[in-house]
């Protein structure tokens, strides 16, 4: 694991650019992209940027059921609004959350994945360590699936809808298995709440407890921190 300190969110987005810049000019064809406040800087950078998307596949990993492109809860809608509608490319995925047969989409997915290997995985972490909507105690080898959200991720996440909404309490995500499977991965965050999940992250036992753990096995991860983020570890 590489760790890469920066002064804020701004400048974090600034990095992961430079490393999708490059890993571009060598000719990667697939992103795995995140949603969140995490990755919001680094859109709008490649948003303001030169690079040219348009023989791009991008592969979201994760998105609410019971939620379609329209709902502007969903993360197709965060997709289309902050990168996708300022930024032709090739091809978009976001897994569809108001398929009628949910086990049949995470195998479209799946299949999308076998077709389209990521070269270039963009990650976020949860306060718990979930990446994607891979909660605690997810087998490291789980492919695409269904996910019961937990009662802290759905805390975390009712920032973002309005009182009256219910915050869905079900995800499809990819799994862990089908994460790692990138071939560089880049994980940022930023802020005193990702602390401890970045302490684990990095400096714990590897562990199905905090899902990201599991990238310290990773044969190339690239973590982004600020430092409140960074201010719980001890060695690194
Ligand atoms: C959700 C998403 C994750 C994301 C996390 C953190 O749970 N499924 O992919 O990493 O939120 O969000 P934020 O970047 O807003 O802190």
């Amino acid at each position: 694991m590489k760790i890469i300190r920066v002064e804020n969110a701004y400048e974090g987005g600034k990095k992961a650019f430079e490393f999708l810049q490059a890993d571009m000019e060598k000719g990667i064809r697939t992103l795995g992209l995140a949603t969140g406040s995490t990755p919001e800087e680094l859109y709008k950078i490649m948003v303001n940027s030169s690079l040219d998307f348009s023989q791009m596949t991008s592969i979201n990993l994760d998105e609410y059921i019971g939620l379609d492109g329209e709902n502007p809860q969903s993360y197709r809608f965060f997709m289309n609004t902050h990168l996708f509608s300022k930024k032709p490319f090739n091809e978009t995925f976001v897994p569809f959350g108001k398929a009628p047969d949910l086990q049949e989409e995470c195998r479209r997915y799946e299949q999308v994945l076998a077709e389209h290997p990521i070269d270039f995985q963009l990650l976020g972490i949860g306060r718990n360590g979930h990446i994607g909507f891979n909660e605690p105690g997810t087998d490291f080898d789980e492919t695409t699936h269904v996910v019961q959200l937990t009662a802290s991720t759905i805390e975390a996440n009712k920032r973002n809808f309005d009182d009256s909404e219910k915050v869905p309490t079900q995800a499809i995500s990819m799994g862990i298995g089908s994460i790692i499977k990138g071939k560089k991965t880049i994980l940022m965050a930023f802020g005193k709440t990702k602390a401890e999940a970045i302490h684990g992250m990095i400096e714990g036992p590897v562990t199905t407890d905090l899902p990201a753990s599991i990238l310290q096995k990773h044969q190339e991860v690239i973590v982004i921190i600020d430092e409140a983020a960074a201010s719980k570890l001890t060695k690194s």
